[in-house]
């Protein structure tokens, strides 16, 4: 990949459904002009600089595909010969392991595990040590193989290789785990859409496993979300060490110009449940992620709600957000569904006056028990259920 023949990539920025326009706004802030939405993507062109820079700076997005190849075929004999035609060298190292994610909609070509077939012949470890070729389409340990995303639609082929390897919302930090977690790239998108400032404070009252409260924490300390994983681009065979080292190198300034907790003054993040175990997870993934602290933990119920530092209202005049995500149902009935949120609205009311609030619910119905009012700010789509992210100010 030389950045003066091919200066920009045509890509495709995956993400969960209903952060598309945060991921667009993420990438204007790298510089770059994000296109067409579809549910879930985004299409860019980015450059190499821009495409490093996407993998280690996007919060909200998932992966980064760059399209390698475009063709129309009707017959295995045309793929296999487009398939040959494409520079694979550029991308793949010898020793690389590529694996095959095939999807076909209205093409003469529909078989998806023969087309992966055909791609693994050409790429395959067996095409150049003569070893057998593994086309399975989910292997776990993704970080040391070579995701390609094969799409026809109407017998036109797109063929992608996916920059990120392991899905960019698995930081590495996230071990510990408590009921329903969130995805990191969603806590972070409801953070950015509730329009959070990372010096001001916040309270998650219902936090789980913590995801929300440290995805705040690595915002405040500048800590870029892909800080310290792997990435499938570093392994291409066209990887430039001197731009990653630059596009790294920005991250580090980014931290260093982060404010340091002084160490007197309590952190700004609370992160509360009434769950000691559920606390004992965010403790442990806070520690990992380098933000205990920054972090105060408080095994507590909602209704003893309170700003950090545990003072009343008079004392925190900075206006913070009250951010969570609570049951949707489970064990709880309806009627103690609706008194807990209830609650959130009034205790949440009560010690912090002038902040704002933000809910993820399953049910709008619910959500109107926190406060009356709220609006919308996103509809996501989260293992397969709607959920809505709505805010406020509270008081
Ligand atoms: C959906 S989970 C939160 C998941 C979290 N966002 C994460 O990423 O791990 C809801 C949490 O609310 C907590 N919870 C339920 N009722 C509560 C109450 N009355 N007071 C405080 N926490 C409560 C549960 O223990 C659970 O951890």
């Amino acid at each position: 990949m030389n950045s003066r023949r091919a200066p920009t990539h045509p890509c495709l920025v995956v993400c969960p459904p209903g952060l598309e326009e945060l991921v667009a706004e993420e990438l204007v802030a790298l510089g770059a002009r994000p296109g067409r939405r579809g549910k879930g993507t985004v299409t860019v062109d980015l450059t190499t600089r821009r495409l490093y820079a996407a993998n280690l700076f996007l919060r909200c997005a998932t992966r980064v595909l760059v399209r390698v190849g475009g063709f129309t075929v009707r017959t295995f004999a045309d793929l296999e010969r487009r398939i040959g035609e494409m520079d694979w060298d550029a991308w793949l190292a010898p020793d690389t392991v590529p694996r095959f994610r095939v999807t076909t909609r209205h093409s003469k070509l529909w078989h998806d595990g023969a087309i992966a077939e055909r791609f693994a012949a050409a790429l395959g470890p067996g095409s150049r040590t003569g070893e057998s070729t593994d086309v399975s389409a989910d292997r776990s340990d993704e970080a040391s193989t070579q995701l390609i995303v094969v799409r026809a639609v109407d017998d036109r082929f797109t063929v992608s290789i996916d920059s990120s390897g392991a899905p960019l919302h698995e930081r590495g930090w996230r071990q510990a785990t408590a009921k329903a977690p969130l995805r990191e790239s969603v806590a972070s998108g409801l953070l950015s859409s509730a329009g959070w400032d990372p010096s001001a404070p916040l309270v998650d009252p219902m936090c789980g496993s913590g995801t929300i409260a440290i995805e705040a924490a690595l915002r405040a300390a500048g800590v870029p979300p892909a800080h310290d994983r792997d990435l499938a681009l570093r392994t291409w065979s066209c990887f430039e060490p001197g731009t990653w080292a630059s596009v790294s190198a920005d991250a580090g300034r980014m931290r260093s110009e982060a404010p340091v907790p002084d160490g007197h003054g309590p952190p700004r993040i609370v992160a509360a449940d009434r769950d000691a175990g559920a606390i004992e997870a965010a403790r442990a993934n806070a520690e990992r992620a380098g933000v205990a602290d920054r972090i105060e933990f408080r095994v507590a119920p909602v209704a003893a709600l309170e700003p950090p530092g545990g003072a009343g209202p008079s004392s925190e005049p900075a206006p913070g957000l009250v951010a969570t995500n609570p049951p949707w149902g489970g064990r709880l009935g309806g009627g103690d569904l609706r008194n807990l949120y209830a609650t959130l609205g009034r205790v949440a009311a009560e010690q912090c006056p002038g902040w704002g609030i933000g809910v993820l619910v399953a049910d709008r119905a619910l959500a109107r028990q926190v406060r009356p009012g709220l609006t919308e700010q996103l509809h996501l789509e989260l293992g397969g259920r709607p959920a809505h992210w709505l805010t406020g100010r509270l008081g």
